[in-house]
């Protein structure tokens, strides 16, 4: 067995020296890498803005409906008449070929015109319907929100694609469409300001 030399004692302090140094700007560089992918991960401000949008419904007059573009979806929100409003509330949920609320803000609920105008925080706005603007066949746009278009036999929405009329609670009434367009989760966070999503 040979004796050990200063040389052997010496040659693993220096390289236990380089590898402790290496590995530390390793740690280090890691780090930097973490710390970016770690801040990716956050959804920033622009992201959530995003997911939700507010909408200022000042403008809108009793009568008009406008579109907007939510999570890349058409929205329309209808600000209805006193005549519009009736109609739907006195149709009974039994009529309807679908009866349920298909609202995201409670999915428990029927079809009736009340729940289908009920925000998030459980309080119907009657003059106010919010509704995912794509019908629930194939997914094409109604027809109904803007000046001019054609409403359906139901005086909602129209979708010209294979013909599905929706009533002015946005409720498929005749077509193949096979349920009611959905109201997406929204909130009133002020008399004129609603937030979608
Ligand atoms: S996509 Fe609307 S009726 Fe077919």
């Amino acid at each position: 067995m040979s004796a050990i030399s200063d040389h052997d004692l010496e040659e693993p302090t220096r390289r236990d020296f380089i590898h402790l140094v290496a590995g530390s700007a390793a740690a280090v560089g890691a780090a930097g890498v973490v710390v970016p992918l770690v801040h990716q991960m956050n959804p920033d401000a622009s992201v959530l803005a995003l997911a939700t949008k507010e909408v200022d419904l000042s403008s809108i007059e009793v009568g008009q409906a406008i579109k907007v573009m939510w999570q890349g979806k058409p929205v329309f929100i209808r600000r209805r008449t006193a005549e519009e409003i009736a109609v739907a509330e006195e149709t009974p949920v039994s009529d309807l070929p679908d009866d349920r609320s298909r609202n995201l803000n409670d999915e428990a609920l029927d079809a009736s015109d009340t729940a289908r105008t009920t925000a998030s925080d459980g309080v119907a706005r009657p003059e106010w319907l919010v509704l995912v603007g794509v019908c629930t066949h194939l997914g094409c746009i109604p027809l109904g929100t803007s000046q001019g278009e054609i409403k359906g036999d139901y005086n909602g929405w129209f979708c010209p694609c294979h013909g599905s009329h929706y009533d002015t609670a946005g409720r498929i009434r005749k077509g193949p469409a096979p349920e009611n367009l959905p109201v997406p989760p929204y909130e009133f966070i002020s008399d004129s300001v609603v937030k979608i999503g």
